[in-house]
């Protein structure tokens, strides 16, 4: 398998955890390289579910290396409870993963700045996971976070840690919050940090390595394109690069190693937290909600869903560099009468092909729709695209025509045999 970045397209949960498990049969290595433990990825393995948030999706492959890159932002704690779940399901965590030393440590106060800039930010509020990400982030790019590297030199972790909890309780006082308890959390990292050890190492190496080898490697992309802190929905996005040149800074893997970029498209378009979304449509919403679906991986929030949006992801297909795309949850659509797709945005009157950079402006664009009739009828087994009736071919090989990459996959279902391969 070639070099593989695989990046949502949209707004995140394009259903990337199910591809790269599909994929990682054919890769021999899986890296993270940006967002925490905000990213749910689900796998459905034989009825099995897990939701992976930290770990690679490539570690349900036993024979396979995970790694967890230095652009990620690891909550130490929470990493070592999801090893721990993973152990008790007989799923094998051992030398299959590797940390990176130089990731940033997402840490208590990180959590309760989160939320306390959600709460004043009131009706103009992000919506965020509230697992502390962008606090982590902005750490980092301010020069004062924690890593991995310290987290391994419990001295030199306990000296910047009491220091840092200090100045961050002086923040959560002035705004009349208790105070963290700096022992207590200092009590907590070290034990995850032991716990963790085997894993840490230098992965920039590792994985320059592994090149040397030959061996191949999956980029598993976390969130999407338009939550992307440069290309997204600004200010309603995350802190990190989500697009394809973040698996490069958060990897140390340089860009001409990378052969392929699949982007992650699903066959309608969601959405958690706030923020323009120009195809929401609250029937399809309903619709997809009274069917079980739609909501939350990671905080259980019900998806805003809408249609399929052709002028997003064409740009999504631009900055990505996606060539190939893996079309997700088909089956979603299998009900309705009669599909909608968005070809362009009417803003102020002007018909426009590409999505306005600023969020006000994006929230007051119009879709304009072509319409597709829907197939009616279950498409869960099909196991070839000849398989799929003759409207659904129809539906998907539009998309492709319109974001301008070719289908690669089609998925009808969360299980690993509900794939078609092109
Ligand atoms: P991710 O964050 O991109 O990995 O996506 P999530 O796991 O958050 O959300 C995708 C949801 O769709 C999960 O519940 C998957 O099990 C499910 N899923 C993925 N592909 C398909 C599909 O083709 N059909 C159906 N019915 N479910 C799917
Ligand atoms: P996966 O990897 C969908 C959204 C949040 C919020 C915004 C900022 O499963 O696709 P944050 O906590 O990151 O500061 O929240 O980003 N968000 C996601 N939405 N899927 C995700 O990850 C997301 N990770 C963050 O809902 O709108
Ligand atoms: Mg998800």
């Amino acid at each position: 398998m070639p070099n593989t970045i695989l990046v949502g397209a949209q707004w995140g949960d394009e259903g990337k955890g199910k591809i790269i498990d599909f994929l990682t049969d054919e890769a021999d290595i899986v890296v993270r390289s940006q967002g925490g433990n905000n990213a749910g990825h689900t796998i459905v393995i034989g009825g099995e579910k897990y939701v992976l948030h930290l770990i690679p999706s490539g570690i349900l492959r036993r024979s396979k290396t995970c790694v967890i890159g230095n652009g990620v932002v690891i909550d130490p704690v929470s990493l070592v409870g999801e090893i721990d779940g993973l152990l008790a399901r007989g799923i094998k965590v051992g030398k299959n993963l590797l940390i990176s030393d130089a990731a940033h440590l997402v840490l208590p106060y990180h959590r309760s700045l989160d939320e306390l800039r959600e709460v004043q930010k009131g009706t103009k509020k992000i919506g965020t996971t509230k697992r502390g990400i962008g606090p982590a982030y902005a750490d980092k790019a301010s020069r004062t976070g924690l890593r991995m590297a310290d987290l391994m030199r419990p001295e030199v972790f306990t000296a910047k840690l009491t220091q840092r909890v200090k100045e961050n309780n002086e923040i959560l006082k002035s705004h009349g919050l208790a105070p963290l308890n700096g022992k207590k959390i200092l009590q907590d990292y070290l034990a995850a940090g032991e716990k963790l050890r085997p894993f840490v190492t230098n992965t920039v190496i590792f994985l320059h390595r592994a090149l040397e080898l030959k061996q191949s490697l999956l980029f598993e992309g976390a969130q999407g394109t338009f939550l992307d802190i440069d290309h997204g929905t600004y200010p309603f996005v995350t802190s990190s690069n989500t697009t394809a040149g973040g698996a490069s800074t958060g990897s140390g893997v340089p860009p001409h190693r990378i052969d392929s970029v699949l982007g992650v498209m699903k066959a309608y378009t969601t959405r958690v937290g706030e923020g323009p979304f120009a195809t929401e449509d609250q029937g399809l919403s309903d619709t997809l909600h009274a069917m079980g679906r739609e909501y939350g991986a990671t905080t259980g929030r019900a998806r805003r869903c809408g249609w399929f949006d052709a002028v997003s992801t064409r740009y999504s297909t631009m900055v990505n560099g996606i060539d190939k795309i893996a079309i997700t949850n088909l089956d979603g659509l299998d009900g309705v009468e009669t599909i909608h797709i968005c070809v362009a945005y009417r803003l102020d009157g002007k018909v426009i092909d590409f999505p306005p950079t600023d969020s006000d402006d994006l929230a007051r664009c119009e879709p304009v729709y072509i319409e597709l009739p829907g197939w009616l009828k279950g498409t869960e087994k099909a196991r070839k695209f000849s398989e799929l009736p003759p409207k659904a071919r129809t539906y998907v090989k539009k998309i492709s025509e319109l974001t301008g990459a070719k289908l690669s996959i089609v998925s009808i279902g969360p299980g690993r045999a509900q794939t078609i391969r092109l």
